[in-house]
């Protein structure tokens, strides 16, 4: 029977602004993605009946799954469909690297052509943002400005291959639960936007020429709970990388660097933290169908 195996790359993103709060209980966002090297590998085998099995026995393999959900969701009527799942995790759940949205993303992608569903891009795309704020990101891959919940996107040409370093704490930060921490931050917290031509310029220059203007606002709420992550952060910055963040809600740091000389030397004087080598990716080794 056939089968597909499929490479879920993560995401940072380079910048993330939160604009407001909106009616609907979420938050107005700008934020620029960038799909990197990090992957979970997801098996999909036609079969005689729906089966799911994830390497990560702490994941949840139930209908929350959001793989679960994803093969729900791109059948017409929301049965399960006759594929065998193997998802062999990663990347790090709950670090703000958008592992599991990324699974589901390639999830819906792959069932539709595995199964030969013809669901087309746009109906992909409604299904992708009903299961996640990120998820439509991840059928795009590569470099995307994106705002609204972060569904509305722009994609680019992505910068040339940056180095990274990736350190991953102990613990998770449930992303509602940053949301929440941002809104009690202070009444004028949330910042003006950096807009689309800005942005265009930053990857255009390679990312550092603009490295002061990438940055994300939900660092301070953070990193006045947890300030272990602030120290992270100007550790990655003493190490030589030219711009260093935390990517998403957190908790996952990221440093940029600019040749793999120095991110090497970066990683190997961090040796007591968790950390992990990748670096940024392109949308053609990101996403496997345009
Ligand atoms: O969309 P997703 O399920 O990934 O979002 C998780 C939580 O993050 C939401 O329940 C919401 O609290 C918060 N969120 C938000 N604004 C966004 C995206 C997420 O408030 N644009």
């Amino acid at each position: 029977m056939a089968s597909l195996t499929l490479l879920c790359h993560g995401k940072i993103n380079w910048m993330l602004r939160v604009l407001g709060r909106r009616n609907d209980g979420y938050h107005e966002l700008e934020t620029l993605f960038q799909s990197v090297s990090l992957h979970d590998l997801l098996t999909i085998r036609e079969a005689s009946s729906f089966s799911f099995h994830c390497s990560n026995p702490s994941i949840p393999a139930g209908n929350d799954n959001l793989v679960v959900r994803a093969a729900r969701a791109v059948t017409d009527d929301g049965t399960v469909p006759p594929v065998a799942i193997e998802l062999d995790k990663r990347i790090p759940a709950g670090g703000g690297l958008g592992g599991g949205s990324a699974d589901a993303a390639l999830a819906l992608m792959g069932i539709n052509e595995l199964l030969r569903l013809g669901r087309s891009r746009d109906e992909l795309e409604g299904l992708a943002l009903s299961l996640g704020s990120d998820v439509p990101f991840f059928l795009v891959g590569g470099t995307a400005w994106a705002t609204g919940r972060g569904e509305k996107l722009v994609p680019m040409e992505s910068p040339k291959t940056i180095p990274l370093l990736f350190v991953f704490p102990e613990f998770s930060i449930p992303t509602n639960e940053a949301f929440a921490w941002l809104d009690r931050t202070s009444t004028d917290r949330f910042e003006p936007p950096m807009g689309l031509q800005r942005c265009r310029a930053a990857v255009k220059g390679g990312m550092f020429s603009h490295a002061e203007h990438l940055i994300n606002d939900f660092e301070e709420p953070v990193f006045a709970r947890h300030p272990e992550l602030g120290a992270i952060k100007k550790r990655l910055v003493e190490s030589g990388a030219s711009w260093s963040a935390m990517t998403g809600s957190g908790s996952t740091m990221v440093g940029a660097y600019p040749d793999r000389k120095r991110r090497d030397r970066a990683a190997a004087s961090m040796n007591e933290l968790r950390t992990a080598s990748g670096e940024t990716i392109d949308r053609a080794r990101a996403v496997p169908f345009m």
